[in-house]
This record gives structure tokens, C-alpha cells and sequence, in this order.
């Protein structure tokens, strides 16, 4: 579905009939995932060239698209490596497309559940690609609202944390109800009734789940549209974007 959102053609009828649904609630839902993805690539950007992030831990990395995270981290340092995560075989089915690493660099994917975190740590491919006494880049972007409470997101999340050293970031993205109640709630109920779990929260919630005991970086939690900008054109309006995004630093 986002990769229909995002225009792309990896999608199947199902997806774009249920895509077809939530637009109908969230006409703007396509502008979202586009802020969305662009967030994606100025937070790598952030993170390659002013935190000196080299490795990055991509997890609900969805089908390849425009500026995969190593295609914008090894732009800039073609040493970076990248593990990719997803639970949606479909994405295994294109990970080669995610796996065109520069020479000096790598990149690599595993399917596994971001409620199994202990397994995403402990998978050999992912303890082969990165080097867990540097920091890396933990990316949760666009994935959090897929693990409703009832699933301890925050626990997950601290096993994440847990595992990285010091200097290490999390770069994560959520979907929001705050500025669109009703059209939110619309949307909702397309992805529940074709059995897709997750939960909207506000950005209390969503920074209790993500980035408690974290160093935000500049400026802090916003919406995905308003971090860090890039040129002085238009953006589009809260209740268009309705995703909040943020970086935290580990201290
Ligand atoms: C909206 S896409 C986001 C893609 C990319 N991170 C971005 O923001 O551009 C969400 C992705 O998360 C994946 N996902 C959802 N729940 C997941 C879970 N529990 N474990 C791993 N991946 C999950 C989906 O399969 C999908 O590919």
C-alpha cells in the first residue's frame, strides 16, 4: 500500500484496493507518505554527515523505492553498511534490489518481525553487517503504528536501544490522529478491517514509545514535513502530513 502511495508499481489489487479505501478518508494520504519518505533521507543525511553514523539498522524498511538508506548514506560515505528488515515477504521477494551496496560498503536483509527484536539482534547476518561497539542508526520509520500497545512497543524498542552503544540514534516515524480526527479514524478502520493491527497515537504517546531516556536532536519531535526542511518552498498543511517524526541521540 505505501508503495502504491508512493506511486511505485510493486503492488498488488488487494493493496491498492485497501489504498483505495483509506483514500478515500485521507485524500492527502499520498502527500504523507512522500513527506515521509523524504524525512527518511534527510534523517540519513543528518545522520551519515553531521553525526558520523556509518551503519544503520533499517527495520519495516518496505519495498525498495527512492532513496533506499544506502543509497543516500553510501552517497555520502560509500564505507556506510546497512541491515534491512522487514516481516513482509514480498519485500524479501525485491531485497535485491536493496542489496546493490557500493563496493566499499554493505548491505544485507533479513525477514523477521520487529516484535521479535531479540531476533533481529541476534541474527548472524545482522552481527556480521554491523559492528555493535560503534554507534549506529536504529530507523524505525513509518513502522511503530503497526505494533499496537498490546504488543509493548516501548519494550521492544528498549531492546533495541538496549543492544546499541552510546552515541547511537533512532530516527523514527508515526502516523498521527491529532490534526484529523475523523479522517484518521477513517483510514483506520480501511487497514482493521482487512486485518492490518496497529494503533495512531498522539505525540506524547509517540515519544513515550520511542524516544524516552533519548538526547532529541534539533527540533526534537515534529511533524515529518517541519524536520529540518530543506529549501523555503510551500509545505503542506499538519492535517495533510498527520506524521510525526524525530531523531534521538543515546547518551
Ligand atoms: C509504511 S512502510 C515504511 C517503509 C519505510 N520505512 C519508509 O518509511 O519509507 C512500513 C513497512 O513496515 C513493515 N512492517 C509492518 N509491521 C512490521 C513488523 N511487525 N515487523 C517488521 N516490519 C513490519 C511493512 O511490511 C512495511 O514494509
Amino acid at each position: 500500500m505505501y508503495d502504491y502511495f508512493l506511486g511505485g508499481k510493486n503492488n498488488f489489487a488487494a493493496d491498492r484496493e485497501t489504498a483505495e479505501k483509506a483514500l478515500q478518508s485521507w485524500g492527502t494520504v499520498r502527500t504523507a507518505a512522500r513527506e515521509n519518505r523524504a524525512f527518511l533521507g534527510r534523517a540519513v543525511r543528518f545522520l551519515v554527515a553531521e553525526a558520523g553514523i556509518r551503519q544503520f539498522l533499517d527495520i519495516g524498511t518496505g519495498l525498495p523505492s527512492a532513496n533506499n538508506v544506502h543509497e543516500v548514506a553510501q552517497g555520502l560515505v560509500p564505507s556506510c553498511r546497512v541491515v534491512y528488515v522487514d516481516n513482509d515477504p514480498i519485500v524479501l521477494a525485491h531485497a535485491r534490489a536493496l542489496l546493490t551496496s557500493s563496493p566499499e560498503g554493505r548491505t544485507a536483509y533479513i525477514q523477521a518481525d520487529l516484535r521479535e527484536p531479540e531476533k533481529i539482534l541476534g541474527d548472524p547476518v545482522t552481527r556480521q553487517t554491523l559492528d555493535f561497539t560503534q554507534p549506529i542508526g536504529l530507523m524505525l520509520v513509518a513502522v511503530l503504528h503497526f505494533v499496537p500497545d498490546q504488543d509493548q512497543p516501548r519494550r521492544i524498542v528498549d531492546t533495541l536501544l538496549d543492544a546499541l552503544p552510546a552515541g547511537s540514534y533512532l530516527a523514527a516515524t508515526h502516523v498521527t490522529a491529532e490534526h484529523d480526527p475523523d479522517t484518521l479514524a477513517g483510514a483506520g478502520r480501511a487497514y482493521q478491517e482487512r486485518g492490518l493491527t496497529g494503533q495512531i497515537r498522539t505525540a506524547d504517546e509517540f515519544a513515550e514509545v520511542a524516544f524516552r531516556g533519548l538526547d532529541m536532536v534539533d527540533p526534537g519531535l515534529t511533524l515529518v514535513s517541519e524536520w529540518r526542511p530543506r529549501g523555503a518552498g510551500p509545505r503542506p498543511m499538519a492535517s495533510e502530513v498527520n506524521t510525526y517524526g524525530g531523531v534521538g541521540r543515546k547518551p
